[in-house]
């Protein structure tokens, strides 16, 4: 017998640094969805994921609660495999950084780096915090002190090792522009890589520190830990047994078919992780797709402000672990961020689920009980006015596989649903409340109902990746067996027994009373802030003139901290193309500091300098109000600090 293809696809590795959150969810879900397709499809999968446990801030977080960082990460651990348990996430191997073969692998490879020159050492040179014991790099810095205890830092350095990342530029290019490879997606990632990151030079990566202790020691200099990326990335073939004894499905399962993350450590993926594996002479991932963000109604920060429950356990036990699958697949536009909210969730599955798919079923079902006591008869009678309809389900196989394979969920979903809606309207149709009135038109009444039988039967073969828990139940009301609800039967015209028995089950999905359902969760939840109460009202019409006074600049944050004693203020420090200035903004609730550095922002940069808190603010950074709360308007990397704006 022929092998079987192999499939292997990854989720990143999450930091246990905090409990899993809904955000966490969608990568892992597209995953499972793609896992589960590839093995309806009669792929031999191998699906992985894990908790990336070394570092810094668990070392810390670990030391605050006064216990190991081991232990303190075991909590965490047991948390996300709790939470993947429950949206029923059937990965195949869970990697731990911690796990004794992962560090055997990392251990080995940075030896052989070493010995092939690709690694070297020299000095870590940064701003050092005595207390903390933490190196600190000068964008991380506030005003010029440690972020973490406000005291004096200090020019210091340390003996590191050194990946020799700058000599991969061309090679990384190649492989980013090869057309035949289609490396990276969405293709808008590979002109950020190349231009924010190639073009400049890449710079030589620091891959062992001897001042974070709560790492992989490198076996040939004692006091020196293997640092971050190269632990982490290392997961997706360690776990395969490159370069340990524990497992031995590298040479069968490597390269991955797809590394699936966001968008914020596509870089570590497209650009570190092949240069790696290049210097180690092995064979190349085959694709890399960074999907956005996942974000809330105050502005990207997780809460538990008023109505805007997010905690997946409780989602998944209040509306079923299948309607929270569907809804995020669903919703996330592949490359873009998708705003998250409890309403639009519950008008997503009143009018998809309850209404399109579960009233379909329903109906069909009841009307087959109706009119034939539950089987159909073998006389039917199949006219012109089907071809629509079954012409509309030929095409949907092929379609949904390949968007789903690239990530495109949510147009396959919504071509999914198209067709359903078109079945609902075969049903308006052929009318067979009539039919069934006239003895004569009972073979046509048979056929109809057949083929609205089958058409569930397609469509629910088709969801099964995306909705596991659904399509056994529809299949047991309709009658469909193991064999005609494999995958390539969804591509098969009428493979139900033509005189298939159903029987009436549960409401699949039943409607959910929006308003109440929003008030339950505030119960549930109590608001942690008041919500915004009216729009402003509108402004007196004003000359052009006094809008063309104010000097509006793109600026660059360089550091951001909180300003003590106050709730609401952000404290600044952002290049303005000419020089670094001080500005606060009331946005503390929406963000954290940490997550604004970096980004480039709309500012007015001539207002008279006025003080808050005690501090001076020299302009103001503009922010569009957001749900709840506020987003600040930002601008991508390619413009530049000191920009008019007009
Ligand atoms: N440990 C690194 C990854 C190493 S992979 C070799 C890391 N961990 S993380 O815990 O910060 O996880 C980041 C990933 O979590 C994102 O890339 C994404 O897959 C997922 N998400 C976490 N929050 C998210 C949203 N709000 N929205 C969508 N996905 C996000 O980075």
């Amino acid at each position: 017998m022929a092998e079987k293809k192999t499939f292997y696809i990854t989720t990143p590795i999450y930091y246990p640094s905090g409990n899993p959150h809904i955000g966490h969810c969608y990568s892992t879900l597209a995953c499972d969805a793609i896992a589960r397709m590839k093995r309806m499809q009669g792929y031999d999968v191998m699906f992985s994921t894990g908790t990336d446990e070394h570092g810094q801030k668990i070392e810390k977080k670990a030391l605050e609660l006064g216990t190991t960082p081991k232990a303190y990460v075991d909590d965490i651990v047991a948390n996300f495999k709790r939470l993947w348990k429950t949206l029923d996430i059937q990965y195949d191997r869970y990697v731990r950084t911690t796990d004794d073969y992962h560090i055997k692998t990392v251990q080995n490879i940075f030896e052989k780096l070493y010995k092939d020159g690709y690694i070297y050492k020299s000095e870590y040179k940064g701003k050092y915090c005595t207390p903390c014991e933490s190196f600190w790099t000068e964008s991380q810095l506030v005003d010029g002190k440690c972020p973490d205890c406000g005291r004096e830092v200090t020019e210091a350095s340390e003996e590191a090792y050194f990946f020799k990342l700058s000599e991969f530029g061309p090679k990384l290019k190649e492989l980013l522009l090869d057309p035949e490879k289609n490396f990276l997606e969405p293709k808008s990632r590979v002109n950020e890589m190349i231009n924010n990151f190639i073009e400049p030079g890449l710079q030589d990566l620091c891959v062992s520190r001897t001042s974070v202790k709560w790492g992989i020691p490198v076996t040939f200099d004692e006091g020196h830990y293997v640092y971050v990326w190269m632990d982490a990335l290392t997961n997706y073939i360690s776990l395969l047994g490159f370069m340990n004894d524990t497992y031995n499905d590298y040479e069968k399962y490597w390269p991955a078919d797809m590394h699936v993350m966001a968008k914020e450590i596509v870089r570590f993926h497209s650009l570190i992780w092949p240069a790696f594996l290049m210097a180690l002479g092995e064979p190349l991932p085959k694709k890399i797709y960074g999907h956005g963000w996942i974000t809330f109604g105050d502005g990207g920060k997780m809460s538990k402000s008023k109505g805007n429950v997010i905690d997946p356990f409780v989602l998944c036990e209040r509306y079923g672990v299948d309607a929270l699958r569907y809804h995020l697949l669903r919703e996330m536009v592949f490359g873009s961020d998708c705003p998250y909210s409890n309403e639009q969730m519950f008008a997503r599955i009143n009018s998809d689920l309850a209404n399109d798919l579960g009233n379909l079923v329903s109906r069909t079902v009841a009307m087959a009980i109706k009119y034939f006591d539950g089987t159909l008869p073998e006389e039917k009678e199949f006219t012109e006015a089907d071809n629509d309809l079954l012409d509309q389900l030929d095409q949907l196989p092929a379609f949904v596989g390949e968007t789903f394979e690239t990530m495109r969920f949510s147009e396959g979903l919504a071509k999914i649903f198209t067709v359903i809606a078109r079945a609902n309207k075969y049903i308006d149709e052929n009318e067979p409340w009539k039919l069934a009135k006239d003895d004569s038109a009972k073979p046509r009444l048979a056929a109809v109902l057949y083929n609205l039988l089958d058409a569930i039967r397609r469509v629910a073969i088709l969801l099964a990746p995306v909705m596991p828990h659904t399509s056994p139940k529809i299949y047991e009301q309709i009658g469909a067996t193991e064999e005609n609800t494999t995958w390539d039967s969804a591509g098969v015209r009428h493979a139900l027994s033509s005189t298939v028995t159903v029987q009436k089950g549960e409401v699949l999905f039943p409607r959910i009373d929006i308003e109440k359902e929003v008030e339950e969760l505030n119960k549930l939840f109590p608001a942690a802030e008041e919500k915004g109460k009216d729009l402003e009202p509108l402004k007196p019409l004003t000359k052009y003139d006094n809008f063309a006074a104010l000097d509006l600049r793109a600026v660059k944050v360089i550091s951001c901290e909180k300003v003590e004693k106050s709730d609401k203020l952000l404290k600044f420090k952002v290049d303005d193309g000419f020089g670094e200035r001080q500005v606060l903004s009331g946005i503390a609730k929406y963000y954290k500091p940490e997550d604004l550095i970096g980004k480039t922002l709309a500012m007015i940069v001539n207002l008279e300098p006025r003080k808050m808190m005690g501090l001076e603010s020299n302009g103001m950074i503009l922010s569009v109000k957001y749900g709840d709360g506020y987003k600040v308007v930002e601008f991508d990397d390619s413009v530049l600090p000191g920009s008019d704006i007009s």
